[in-house]
């Protein structure tokens, strides 16, 4: 094992990086709007790695590139472009049949999968993510597109007839929604992003993507494959601070779908901003804390090993991150002592070093953050339980086991999104159910028992409360084609493989009654292949 003061204070002489994960200085002095890459000659911000490096005992952070500032007055021509290629639903992309619009998202896999190697590399040293999780994040990512496409061609496919009902012949088809403003996480920037982005466009939406706060650079080798493959204005790829950026375009009225996956306080001011709220539709992964609930007669292995992964896989910086630990006080001891061996042997480590789990943090007030809400359990009666909890250095901050936690503590209600395991012991499933159903969060939660009567009788009042009951299982999103969403202030509409194509477009008809003249006039067109909507043909 590996303790935090043999480890975590090294980091890298930056020459010692291995070579094909060292970073190359990116400034990208370009952006994506109508069809072209714009030259930037505007004001830069500083991309950053949480990744120090060390020469000759100089700790610094890695200067990674820069990207373009845009402000409110460059949010104009992005907006037409979007606007025009759209153009009130008769523009080239809206209008497309379904297989033309595969094929270009199709050339676009293509393009993208060249570029694995470098955007892992990205996802390691712009959000400290690890070498395997930055990988799976890309294969991932992948998948979700070729599903997506699999998934649009079986949607195709049930809606390729006309029906008849009370004399009134119709196919019933789904049909983009407009403009979409397409925002993801940090903690997921190609993923999450993709998952609305790729079922905005498929459907025939127009897109404007402003990337994450973190995890910008990875977006840059892909901006050519956006202007090859998509006609003008169907993609714009915008960069700057979401007040001036995003702020702008929901000011405008112009916004049709807001894609968002962040904090429900700035998806809050965002749908605010928007001036005709009947007019804006919202997909949005918000705020979450899950809990996981260790009944008298759980397997402890399983559920030792489940909350450890499920608490602090990338640092407990996922939304679906075991956020709050409910133990039966019959078994509380022997959790502690096994969770925290576990905790405490967890590699801290560069990105690129085998098996590192703890890795750098890339907001750089989360130290701080994570500090004072330990610092705020432990003045209310919380004692670090951990060997190496509460040690922390630049970015990185050990993970930290807090018990006993109780109600009043910020950390009880507030979301960590960061390696603080607050654990409460319960004697009577009252307690746990409660602090659920009091909860503004309703996203997910994992319970651990070998009792069939024990399960059955939590799930039937939890699964009003939350959206996924996770059996002797963390708490998580996949697999994708599973729907992922949440109550309360944990997200607005469900995405998944199937739901995300649904929730970026409507079903809309051509109906006729039944009639001689009608039934010709239906059958000439469908015959005669004059409408991309109308039609029965049959996507394979
Ligand atoms: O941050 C929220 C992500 O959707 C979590 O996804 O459960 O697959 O890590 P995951």
């Amino acid at each position: 094992m590996l303790s935090p003061a043999s480890n975590v204070y090294k980091f890298p002489d930056f020459n010692h990086i291995p070579p094909e994960f060292k970073p190359e200085i990116l400034n990208q002095v370009e952006y994506l709007c109508n069809g072209e890459l714009v030259p930037w000659h505007g004001k830069v911000i500083d991309v950053f790695s949480p990744i120090y490096e060390n020469t000759d005992g100089q700790i610094t952070p890695i200067r990674l590139g820069s990207y373009p500032e845009m402000a409110a007055i460059h949010m104009q021509p992005v907006l037409q472009a979007a606007l025009d290629a759209y153009n009130l639903g008769r523009g080239e992309w809206p209008t497309l049949k379904v297989s033309d619009r595969i094929a270009a998202i199709e050339k676009f896999l293509q393009r993208m999968e060249v570029h694995r190697s470098s955007i892992v590399r990205w996802l390691m040293f712009e959000i400290g993510k690890n070498q395997n999780d930055s990988e799976a994040e890309f294969d991932r990512t992948i998948e979700y597109i070729v599903d997506t496409i699999a998934a649009v061609k079986s949607l195709d496919r049930d809606t390729a007839k006309i029906e008849l009902h009370q004399g009134i012949y119709a196919q019933v088809r789904r049909g983009p929604l407009g403009v979409v403003l397409c925002m993801g996480p940090y903690n997921y920037p190609l993923n999450e992003t993709f998952a609305t982005l790729i079922p905005a466009l498929i459907m025939g939406n127009t897109v404007i993507f402003r990337p994450a706060k973190f995890g910008i650079l990875l977006i840059h080798p892909l901006l050519q494959a956006f202007r090859d493959c998509f006609p003008k204005g169907v993609i714009n790829v915008i960069y700057g601070d979401g007040k001036h950026t995003a702020g702008t375009l929901m000011e405008s009225g112009k916004i049709d779908v807001l894609a968002f996956i962040g904090s429900s306080r700035v998806a809050n001011i965002l749908k605010k901003q928007h001036p005709h709220s009947n007019r804006l539709r919202s997909v949005l992964g918000l705020d979450a804390k899950n809990p996981a609930i260790i009944l008298p007669d759980a397997d402890l292995t399983i559920a030792v090993n489940e909350c450890v992964n499920g608490a602090l896989g990338f640092n407990g910086q996922r939304c679906t991150a075991l956020k709050m630990i409910f133990v039966h006080r019959s078994l509380i001891d022997e959790f502690l002592t096994q969770f925290c061996a576990k905790v405490d042997a967890l590699k801290l480590g560069m990105p690129w070093e085998k098996d590192a789990f703890i890795t750098p943090l890339p907001e750089p007030s989360k130290p701080q953050f994570l500090q004072d809400l330990v610092d705020d359990a432990i003045k209310l009666g919380a004692k670090i339980q951990n060997s190496y909890g509460g040690q922390s250095h630049l970015s990185f901050y050990f993970p930290t086991v807090l018990y006993p936690v109780a109600k009043g503590m910020r950390i009880y209600e507030e979301e960590q999104f960061g390696p603080v395991v607050p654990i409460i012991a319960f004697d009577s499933i009252d307690e746990p159910v409660d602090y659920i159903v009091q909860s503004k969060y309703g996203q997910q939660v994992s319970i651990f028992s070998k009792n069939a009567d024990q399960i059955a009788s939590l799930v039937d009042p939890l699964i009003n409360q939350v959206c996924r009951i996770n059996i002797n299982t963390k708490c998580q999103r996949g697999p994708d084609v599973f729907p992922f969403n949440g109550r309360k202030d944990s997200a607005e509409g469900t995405l998944s493989v199937h739901d995300a194509l649904r929730v970026f477009s409507i079903r809309t008809m051509v109906a006729t009654r039944d009639n001689n003249e009608n039934r010709a006039l239906f059958t000439e067109i469908l015959q005669g292949r004059k409408s991309n909507f109308l039609s029965t043909d049959y996507l394979l």
